[in-house]
């Protein structure tokens, strides 16, 4: 986090009150221009850019409200209309590490209240306030849809399943320590705040197939699918039949598909096998990078031909 003395007192992004540097401003155009490209209308970019300004000065700074602005065409009114909108984009100086303790209710009463205080007490910080070193933001977070390990801490966004006051004080400690810390699935290791946003705003670092991407738990109801031979019923002819006219008379504003799906919906093509995979997240776990450059280089194509 930046923060600067200004007048004997600790000024948390003072900094970022005046616009970027030539050089900055040239290195973050040349990579807006990259996210820009991938939409048909340059203000669909405003919230990877968002992103692109969080992974530069660590939050939503006014400078950087002001770039997205100028880049897109829009006021800066509109601008933070937006990245007031969602808790992931920051209007004031973040940590390096935003631990998020969720709190809903599955959470909550299998002891993420109790996670809560305990890192609250710690760390000497409220919701959505930040360590005076910098480097914990904490937060009370909504379900992350990973119930089935509850309590459940995220870090940057990263799973650290099944916590305890005490597994969850040792992950902040070793945060601020600056010692690599391991989430419970996904990547190898935590990485900071604008390490993220920098891949939240499209950059890829590599590292999206990590490790393991749904555990045990996640996929005990899919095993038991395969153990009992239970699939998905069929469509029915009148499912198909209305799947059909639909592809053939589109909603105003969707446009028609090339493929038509009901084609591709018919039960032999649809209902995979009792025993089948049936979803990405039922890969082989790896350890390291699991995709060689060209596998990435076809997936980030796949992805840019979807989004266009
Ligand atoms: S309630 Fe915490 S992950 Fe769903």
């Amino acid at each position: 986090m930046s923060v600067e003395e200004i007048g004997g007192a600790r000024v948390p992004g003072a900094t970022h009150r005046t616009a970027f540097d030539e050089e900055t401003r040239a290195r973050l155009s040349a990579d807006a221009a990259q996210i820009k490209a991938r939409y048909p209308q340059e203000r669909s970019a405003l919230l990877p850019l968002l992103h692109l300004v969080q992974s530069e000065d660590g939050y939503v700074s006014p400078r950087g409200i002001a770039f997205c602005a100028a880049e897109l065409g829009l006021t800066t009114a509109e601008v933070s209309a937006v990245a007031t909108f969602y808790t992931q984009y920051k209007r004031h100086p973040n940590g390096d590490y935003t631990v998020g303790v969720c709190t809903n209710t599955l959470c909550a009463v299998m002891g993420g209240d109790a996670i809560w205080e305990e890192l609250s007490d710690h760390l000497g910080v409220g919701h959505d306030e930040t360590t005076a070193d910098g480097s914990i933001t904490l937060e009370r977070v909504e379900c992350n849809a990973a119930c089935d390990y509850a309590p459940v801490v995220m870090v940057n966004w990263e799973f650290f399943d099944n916590q305890t006051p005490d597994s969850a004080r040792e992950v902040v400690d070793a945060l601020r320590q600056g010692a690599p810390v391991a989430p419970t699935r996904g990547a190898e290791h935590v990485c900071t705040f604008k390490e993220m946003s920098r891949v939240l705003a499209g950059f890829s670092d590599g590292r999206a197939d990590e490790g393991v991407g749904a555990g045990p738990a996640t996929l005990r109801g899919v095993e038991l699918a395969r153990q009992e031979g239970w699939t998905a019923p069929p469509f029915t002819d009148e499912e198909r039949t209305r799947e059909a006219e639909e592809t053939r008379t589109p909603a105003r504003g969707v446009p028609r598909s090339t493929t038509p799906r009901a084609a591709a919906t018919t039960p032999a093509a649809a209902t995979p096998a009792p025993g089948e995979e049936q979803s990405s997240a039922q890969r082989t776990p790896t350890g390291g990078r699991d995709v060689s450059a060209a596998q990435q280089e076809r997936k980030q194509s796949s992805d840019d031909a979807k989004e266009s």
